[in-house]
């Protein structure tokens, strides 16, 4: 192992007496901290599970795309949540607005975020999100909420995302203390998580940092590619698109992929 392992120990009793962070699991390697956290999810009523893996074998994104992350340098963690159906718009909100929280503690610049779910710094991607659900008839069973940050990772030496990736090390020229960073991100993650549950709702604060609207767009979606203007978000996150005829149309981050940089 060449890297400095997180500090396992202070991560548990630094958040022992919240509801995210309050069991955490810890791997050196998992094929993706998403399977290991549906398996526990199935057999386990409790939320605020953290799984965290230094190594995915099958580390995955969004669409099904290989999520790449060097081991022992970034972070990889899967949040076990049970929110209700209706809750559950907000979870994407919350966690890319912690992201961007700590992202901006960390480096006195401005993220951003670029819709759905994808966190910016410098206009290069530095954080990815992937949300996974199960439900059972109209009840949500659990929600697994999977977060990739780049920490002291060198995207140079990654030639597939060398020109489209970040890390907070490229910005600051810092190593950073992953367990430092972590504590701090679940900290303010699990503040946003008690106000989904008191039903105090994120949608303002969130597209108040979404570069995406104003813009022109491209979706692909089933194969096509349809260009539009971003006009707005929708309470629950939908983005609202605007063609050249004036038609509007809705699109759900499950639906469609932005082109748009
Ligand atoms: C995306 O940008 O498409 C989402 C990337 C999500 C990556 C994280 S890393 C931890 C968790 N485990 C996975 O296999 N994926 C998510």
């Amino acid at each position: 192992m060449k890297y400095i392992p997180l500090d396992i120990n202070l991560l548990k009793t630094s958040l022992s007496n919240k509801i995210v962070g309050r069991n955490i699991l810890y791997y050196d390697i998992l094929s993706s901290t998403m399977n290991k956290a549906k398996l526990i999810a199935k057999n386990n009523e409790s939320e605020g599970y953290v799984i965290i893996a230094e190594n995915q074998t099958k580390g995955r994104g969004r669409f099904n795309r290989n999520w790449i992350s060097a081991p022992g340098e970034n972070i990889s963690l899967s949040i076990i949540l049970k929110p209700t159906l209706q809750q559950l718009a907000y979870i994407n909100m919350a966690a890319t607005l912690s992201v961007y929280e700590v992202i901006k503690n960390y480096t006195n610049m401005n993220p951003t975020i670029k819709w759905p779910n994808d966190v910016k710094l410098n206009q290069k991607k530095i954080s990815g999100i992937l949300i996974e659900s199960e439900m059972n008839s109209n009840k949500l069973n659990y929600a697994i909420l999977g977060i990739g940050i780049n920490i002291n990772f060198n995207p140079m030496k990654h030639l597939e995302i060398s020109s489209i990736a970040t890390s907070l090390y490229k910005e600051t020229g810092k190593i950073i203390d992953r367990t430092a960073f972590l504590i701090t991100f679940l900290n303010i993650f699990n503040n946003y998580y008690i106000k989904i549950k008191n039903q105090e709702f994120l949608t303002k604060e969130w597209s108040s940092k979404i570069e995406t609207i104003g813009k022109n767009v491209e979706i692909s979606s089933n194969g096509e590619l349809i260009k539009g203007k971003a006009i707005q978000v929708t309470e629950n996150g939908d983005l609202i698109i605007e063609f050249s005829n004036n038609i509007r149309k809705k699109i759900t981050a499950g639906e469609v992929t932005l082109e748009s940089n």
